[in-house]
């Protein structure tokens, strides 16, 4: 097992802090980092999940490479060495496999979510609404249903706080026809290739989050792709519509979270060892499931 790693500082510029990412400017490139941090309830707890930066930068790479010729991305390389061209330190052994050059582009701040299913705040928008982000919606849906398309429902990328949704004309409003058009229409493609793929794998992508961003004349894919952070991420062996699904990842940190009687405000409680492990073993699995590969490791 590679040791659990929540912080980083390498000597290179950082350019920012995420919930899970730290950034280092490369220039006109950047260096990803995805450390081992996991959030619940939006708060990030204090004790990492082995190898889940492994498995979220080589799931990311995975998509990208597949994807690739569906829509363009910023994927450049993961991290092999501690030695690599244009980084002008030498890396931690650490970053390899955890560590991934990308094209830095300028980001276009919103969550293009697409819903396969109807789930989380989807069902509850639908509930009061009839609607989710402005697309209405089949009267009669039971929680967790299959739509008959996937949906295209975006919303802020909030620096703070919760993310409110966006329709579409917001979307154009904000970002430009042509941006928001580009948005749509790669976030549905690049659902349904991944849905569809995952599904003959026992996995139920019921629905997930792209980034996007400008690159020369280019909207271009960036951040991560179709990965348990990025997505529900459904067992398809247990798959009952009318009511809530248990989640393939963080089922059993949400169960222990819950019963701990913690008021989802921040600090976390610490994590037990087991609930630690059962969460590292089910995403290592979604890494296996979905690649038929082995992590590589530093
Ligand atoms: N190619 C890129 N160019 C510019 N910004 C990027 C690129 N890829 C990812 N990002 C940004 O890097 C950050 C990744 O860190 P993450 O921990 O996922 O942050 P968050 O807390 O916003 O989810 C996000 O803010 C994302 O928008
Ligand atoms: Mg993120």
């Amino acid at each position: 097992m590679t040791p659990v790693l929540t912080e980083t500082a390498l000597d290179l510029p950082l350019l920012a802090r995420g919930k899970v990412r730290d950034l280092y400017d490369l220039g006109d490139r950047l260096l990803i980092v995805a450390t081992d941090r996991i959030s619940a309830f939006d708060v990030v707890m204090l004790t990492g999940i082995p190898d889940k930066g492994l498995v979220l930068t080589q799931l990311s790479a995975f998509w990208f490479e597949l994807t690739g010729d569906i829509v363009p991305n910023h994927f450049i390389a993961v991290v092999d060495s501690p030695r690599i061209d244009g980084v002008p330190a030498e890396l931690p052994r650490e970053m390899i496999g955890r560590a991934m050059i990308v094209q830095k582009a300028r980001r276009i701040d919103v969550e293009c979510v697409v819903r396969g299913y109807i789930s989380g705040s989807g069902w509850k928008d639908y509930q009061e609404h009839g609607a989710v982000s402005g697309v209405r919606l089949l009267p009669g849906l039971e929680e967790s249903q299959e739509l008959p398309e996937p949906i295209f429902t975006p919303t802020t990328k909030a620096q703070s706080g919760h993310d409110l949704p966006m329709t579409f004309r917001n979307v154009v409003q904000m970002a430009g026809e042509r941006a928001a058009t580009a948005m749509k229409l790669r976030s549905l493609a690049l659902y349904r290739y991944g849905r569809d793929y995952a599904r003959e794998r026992g996995i139920i992508i019921a629905d997930t989050k792209f980034e996007f961003g400008w690159l020369d004349d280019e909207v271009i894919l960036i951040d991560e792709c179709l990965t348990p952070d990025s997505s529900r991420f459904w067992p398809a062996d247990q798959y009952r519509p009318g009511g809530p699904q248990p989640s393939f990842d963080k089922q059993f940190l949400r169960d222990y979270l819950t019963d701990s009687g913690w008021n989802r405000e921040p600090p976390a409680p610490e994590l037990p060892p087991e609930i630690v492990e059962q969460t590292a073993e089910k995403y290592r699995e979604a890494f296996r499931r979905l690649t038929g590969r082995e992590l590589i490791r530093p």
